[in-house]
């Protein structure tokens, strides 16, 4: 049903790779009373029926932003419970999910080296288990579209590039052979990049969206959707139909 229904408004558009910026868990639990940490179960909970909704409308990859590296500064129980949820996850559904369904892999993206252990070794554990698999969920870690550009630069000239390209630097980054994201959605209504794909977002489209993650589902995924097969990617040049014109 849903499918037919992004069948209806879809173009020939490619719409490959999605990333979001999965923002307002804390909103949604002030809003009810509820503790911050409680917003972040609550929004742990959306990932897998979001995952699923994506890849039934085809798309291939999933960018989420999980943890960047400006989030170290918040309180130490808000980082730890983040962390714990995130293992917990991990285990519960990930680890489950790539036993039994073969056309999914997980990546992680971002510096994983300060990600306290056992999370650490299971993310490098569930990211050796299954690659390239026709659904992959990338999820940023500890990232920072700075700290990606300035530890691919580096790993360039370690590797022996001595003048780097746009091709060398995208090939370096964290995200490596992922395509760049056709479409960001941000959730939670902020109109701000918050250090996500700086690199890879150069001509991404960008849908931001007031629901808050944990309330994140079908109809609002629907609604990005079809904004998005709204727009006219340009990419600098002019509208199909006034090139043809010419
Ligand atoms: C996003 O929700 C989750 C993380 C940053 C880990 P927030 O915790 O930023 O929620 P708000 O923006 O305070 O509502
Ligand atoms: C972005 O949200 C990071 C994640 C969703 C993990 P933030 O809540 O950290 O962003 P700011 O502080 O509003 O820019
Ligand atoms: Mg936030």
């Amino acid at each position: 049903m849903f499918r037919r229904k992004v069948k209806d408004i879809m173009t020939d558009e490619r719409l490959d790779t999605v990333a979001i910026i999965t923002d307002g868990n804390g909103r949604w639990a002030t809003k009810r009373g509820l503790l911050r940490s409680d917003g972040h179960i609550a929004g742990a909970k959306r990932i897998q029926p979001v995952l699923e909704t994506f890849r039934r409308i085809g798309v291939h990859n999933v960018i989420m932003y999980a943890f960047s590296t400006e989030n170290w500064k918040r309180p130490k129980e808000e980082i730890n419970v983040i962390m714990k949820l995130i293992h917990k996850y991990l285990i519960e559904v990930v680890e489950e999910k790539l036993k039994t369904d073969d056309s999914f892999c997980i990546k992680f993206i971002g510096d994983l080296t300060p990600i306290p252990e056992p999370l650490r070794s299971k993310c490098i554990e569930l990211e050796n288990k299954a690659k390239d698999r026709p659904f992959c969920c990338s999820v940023a870690l500890n990232y920072g579209g700075r700290d990606e550009i300035v530890h691919a630069a580096n790993a360039a000239f370690a590797d022996g590039h001595t003048r780097l390209t746009e091709e060398i630097m995208s090939r370096y980054m964290y995200t490596g052979t992922t395509p760049d994201p056709e479409l960001v959605i941000r959730t939670g209504g902020n109109l701000r990049i918050s250090n996500f794909l700086l690199w890879q977002c150069a001509y991404s489209e960008y849908a931001v969206i007031k629901t808050l993650w944990p309330d994140f589902g079908d109809r609002e995924i629907m609604a990005c959707v079809r904004d998005f097969y709204k727009r006219s990617r340009r990419f600098g040049g002019l509208d199909k139909d006034e090139a043809k014109k010419k």
